[in-house]
């Protein structure tokens, strides 16, 4: 578990990383900061084609990028999403997104949100995605 500071340490990177965001179809502005567990700190932001289907969330971007750079043990990944121009309200990760997580992550995996009012909502990905789907 993090102690409240990391998480909300963790937020503002994910409001940074919202800044990057290509999202000229929805407008729904996403960022992610996915903490690793040899503490570096992995970035992502939505990513969206017009072709709309090949569009990527920012937890899968992060994700991934991290994977690429040879890390796959992770502990927490905060999410911060809204209308851009506005201020982050509340994003929880989508199915697919949740999916990708449980590839790589237990169901202690802490996922970091704003809430309806506003406040960092901390939740796991076994409360997320129960009984989730694993081949391996
Ligand atoms: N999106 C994310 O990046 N993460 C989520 O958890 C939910 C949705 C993106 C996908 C798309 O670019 C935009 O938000 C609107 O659905």
């Amino acid at each position: 578990m993090l102690a409240g500071t990391e998480e909300m340490k963790l937020m503002e990177e994910a409001v940074k990383a919202r800044q990057r965001s290509y999202c000229p179809y929805s407008k729904f502005a996403v960022g992610a900061a996915l903490l690793c567990e040899d503490g570096t700190i992995v970035l992502g932001c939505n990513v969206e084609s017009g072709a709309y289907s090949p569009s990527n969330c920012a937890e899968r971007t992060a994700i991934f990028a991290a994977v690429a750079q040879g890390k796959r043990k992770f502990r927490a990944i905060a999410v911060a999403g809204g209308n851009q121009g506005e201020t982050a309200g509340p994003c929880y990760p989508c199915g697919v997104c949740r999916q990708v997580m449980a590839e790589f992550c237990g169901e202690d995996f802490q996922v970091i949100c704003k809430n309806e009012e506003g406040q960092i909502e901390s939740l796991t990905l076994g409360e997320l995605l129960p009984r989730n789907f694993k081949l391996l």
